[in-house]
């Protein structure tokens, strides 16, 4: 479902050249569960944001369900993103000025679709259907985390890539989001790819990738 060959992607500030993929080489299938550990730094966000057509590698591609995602024009990779791609982002990333249902609408209408209605049902899976009227500011962090996890859910996505999806939040909390995420991913059969600093939440995937030095091992 995800297949990489030879990624890479460097930062340079100034003289300096921060090498953050080195040679990233993946093959997930499809409905798999993986999760992605590794030191703060270490390029977890930056595979991430590759993976999902966010960030194009400076070598290397990306095949997501066969397709080839850096080969496609901007215009077709954004279509593909928005019907085959979910990603909650490490900081939520909701629109301040709109409400819970809104934000988790928002694929939809950049797909030129009303999704209220599918937006509704989305926050009734994460538990959130009584507060579907509440700004992100009236909203506590994991309940905006569980508005991001709708929103990336809504359009039904074959791949759904989450950033540290439990960072900031407490252990009952966290517990609860990961069984949510759990739960939708089975059910639609989602290959999920999932980032976390928290070892004992690795259980529940089927593998854990660890990168360090700009290389993945299992
Ligand atoms: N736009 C950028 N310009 C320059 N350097 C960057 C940029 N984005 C990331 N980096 C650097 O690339 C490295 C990898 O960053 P990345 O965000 O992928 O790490 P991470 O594994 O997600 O870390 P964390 O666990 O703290 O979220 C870091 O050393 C970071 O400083
Ligand atoms: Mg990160």
């Amino acid at each position: 479902m995800i297949e990489t060959r030879d990624l890479h992607r460097s930062y340079r500030i100034g003289k300096k050249t921060i090498e953050v993929l080195h040679g990233v080489n993946l093959n997930i299938a499809k409905g798999e569960k993986v999760f992605l550990c590794g030191p703060s730094g270490s390029g977890k966000t930056t595979l991430l944001y590759t993976l999902a057509g966010l960030e194009r590698p400076e070598k290397g591609s990306v095949h997501i369900a066969g397709i080839d995602l850096y080969s496609l024009g901007r215009k077709a990779q954004a279509q593909f993103r928005n019907q085959s791609i979910g990603y909650i982002f490490q900081n939520y990333h909701l629109l301040p000025e709109l409400t819970a249902v809104e934000n988790v609408a928002v694929p939809g209408a950049i797909a030129g679709i009303n999704r209220t209605e599918e937006a509704m049902m989305a926050l009734e899976q994460v538990g959130l259907k009584d507060r579907a009227d509440h700004l992100p500011a009236e909203l506590s962090g994991g309940e905006q985390q569980r508005v991001a996890i709708a929103r990336a859910i809504v359009n039904q996505p074959a791949v759904l890539f989450a950033d540290e999806p439990t960072g900031n939040l407490d252990s009952n909390t966290s517990k609860e989001i990961m069984e949510i995420l759990m739960k939708l991913t089975d059910f639609h059969n989602v290959t999920l790819i999932i980032v976390t600093h928290d070892q004992g939440l690795t259980k529940a995937g089927d593998r854990t990738l660890i990168i360090r030095d700009g290389k993945i091992s299992e």
